[in-house]
């Protein structure tokens, strides 16, 4: 099967952590093509979806990735697309999204171009807000203030476009930095945040559990670094393996239906001491680390499950045996 990956520059790419790595690895073990294209390499013609791709190879060992011949490829003419672009979620990805949505229900689109553009990853844990720790989305200083008071003096703030835990910062009580915190994340006012009841278990980590069509293929820990409370690999948080509990695999089955009407389905959840503090779908990450724990493969499951819904697409690849 041929394998179009939405993605950024392979350099970028960090082969023993990256989750979109392992799937490229893990598709090419299967036989699979891989091909690679920035966002800034889809166009539109005649009304349809094309990408100007590069055959990609990729290897644990330098080089890690080799491009072959480029090719214009038609969208929905591959078995399937990954749109693993790492966020910000900017006006170039979102164009790439609606464009996107020319392939729409033509190949498989992992995650849906429609479900991208809808789920910002902190907002759209609202949906869900039973699960949150007590939430508020504003910019104004007084309001962030009287929510920090509310919640018992430590609150998070952060913005609605960060990740990898840039820009969260904790609110403290007689913080003399806390309305210069509120000010550079709201832009003076001008832009929303959002602010959490600040969860002390946190220090005990961060959940990712990492779902696939509503499934869960895993969950691992990640345990902050002495210095900070933010707990992503991003900046330095350490990773553990981990089992949900039964109220945790409760809230991910409440979770998961509407996931699955959103076309996300592959889906990163960050759960802090039973609570949902946000869900990462634009390039969730964590397979790699899943694996090690697992000692097996992850991003093989993920590579099947894209191989049989290609097979739903395409009647005669039927006959490629779906293992
Ligand atoms: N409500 C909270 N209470 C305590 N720590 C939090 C809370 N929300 C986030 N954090 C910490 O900050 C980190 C980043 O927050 P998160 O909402 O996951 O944003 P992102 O991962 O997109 O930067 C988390 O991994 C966690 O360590
Ligand atoms: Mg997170």
């Amino acid at each position: 099967m041929r394998f179009v990956y939405v993605m950024d520059p392979m350099d970028r790419v960090l082969p023993d952590k990256d989750t979109t790595f392992a799937f490229q690895r893990a598709a090419q073990a299967r036989g699979h093509e891989s091909l690679h294209c920035e966002v800034r390499d889809l166009f539109v013609k005649n009304g349809d979806v094309f990408a100007r791709v590069r055959q990609l190879t990729v290897s644990n060992t330098p080089p890690h990735a080799v491009f072959g011949a480029s090719e214009e490829v038609r969208l929905a003419d591959v078995e399937a697309v990954f749109i693993r672009k790492d966020p910000p979620f900017d006006q170039a990805y979102l164009y790439a999204t609606l464009i996107l949505e020319r392939a729409r229900g033509r190949t498989v689109i992992m995650n849906d171009p429609r479900g991208l553009r809808d789920a910002n990853e902190k907002l759209y844990a609202l949906h869900f807000a039973k699960h949150m720790p007590r939430t508020t989305v504003t910019s104004s200083e007084e309001q962030i203030f009287a929510f920090a008071r509310e919640v018992g003096g430590r609150a998070v703030i952060k913005p609605l476009d960060g990740a990898g835990g840039s820009g969260v910062m904790m609110l403290t009580p007689d913080d003399k930095n806390a309305r210069a915190i509120v000010q550079v994340v709201t832009a003076d006012g001008s832009k929303l945040a959002m602010v959490q009841e600040f969860l002390p278990a946190v220090e005990k980590g961060d959940k990712r559990v990492l779902l696939l069509d509503g499934e869960v293929l895993g969950a691992i820990n990640r345990i902050p670094r002495g210095d900070d409370f933010r707990s992503n690999i991003h900046v330095g948080g350490s990773v553990e393996a981990y089992q949900l509990t039964p109220a945790e695999r409760a809230m991910v089955a409440d979770i998961t239906p509407r996931l699955k009407q959103d076309g996300l389905v592959f889906v990163g959840l960050d759960v802090i001491g039973g609570k949902l503090t946000e869900v990462n779908v634009t390039s969730p990450t964590g397979i790699q680390q899943l694996s090690q724990h697992e000692n097996r493969d992850v991003a093989e499951d993920v590579i099947k499950w894209v191989e049989r819904a290609a097979n739903d697409y395409r009647p005669s690849l039927k006959s490629i045996p779906a293992t």
